[in-house]
């Protein structure tokens, strides 16, 4: 029998109404699926270790090209940075600090930290090098180990600069094992 010949069946739905359900029905599935998978997305990159040191892949904003001195002469500078837990997201946190000398139109970092057992270097302007008190290391500026007596088993631990926009010293600042000839990151 032909649908027209059937007095009891529901009149066809026209083909323009079944578009406009199945265009509503997907875009509720849609919905639904991004309102699940973007926060837990955002979850994974607030807690991500990586984002914990700084703002910017690693590298962080030291100093101003303007104050380092163009003899080379060191200046120490606290590192700062943004660390983030999962309740809490603290600007300008001390996590370290670096000695920074211009050399040329480039820039050295060394960690302040004394790789023998960790104490903090001094510059000494009058001998030109750097001086750990607790142990008697000396280094030369470049950070090489200077008196061969010195126990430090490796010199200053350089770090990576970078020089953005002209004038900002980025340094991508990382702590490394004391007591061992190899720089070991920690
Ligand atoms: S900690 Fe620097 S020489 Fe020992």
């Amino acid at each position: 029998m032909a649908f027209q010949d059937c007095p009891h069946c529901p009149p066809p739905t026209p083909p323009e109404d079944r578009r406009s359900f199945l265009t509503k029905a997907a875009a509720i599935i849609i919905g639904g699926a991004l309102a699940i998978t973007a926060p837990i997305a955002g979850l994974f990159v607030f807690l991500d270790p990586l984002r914990r040191k700084s703002d910017s892949g690693g590298a962080v904003l030291v100093a101003s090209l303007n104050a380092l001195p163009e003899n080379g002469e060191p200046r120490k500078f606290s590192v700062l940075a943004t660390r983030v837990d999962a309740w809490n997201r603290s600007p300008n946190v001390p996590i370290g600090a670096v000695y920074l000398q211009r050399v040329g139109d480039k820039v050295r970092a060394l960690n302040v930290v004394c790789p023998h057992a960790g104490c903090f270097v001094d510059y000494r302007g009058a001998k030109n090098h750097f001086f750990c008190p607790c142990h008697n290391s000396s280094f030369a500026l470049d950070g090489q180990v200077q008196d061969p007596k010195s126990p430090s088993p490796r010199g200053l631990d350089n770090l990576v600069v970078e020089i953005r926009n002209g004038t900002e010293v980025w340094v991508k600042f990382q702590n490394f094992r004391a007591g061992t000839h190899d720089k070991i990151p920690v």
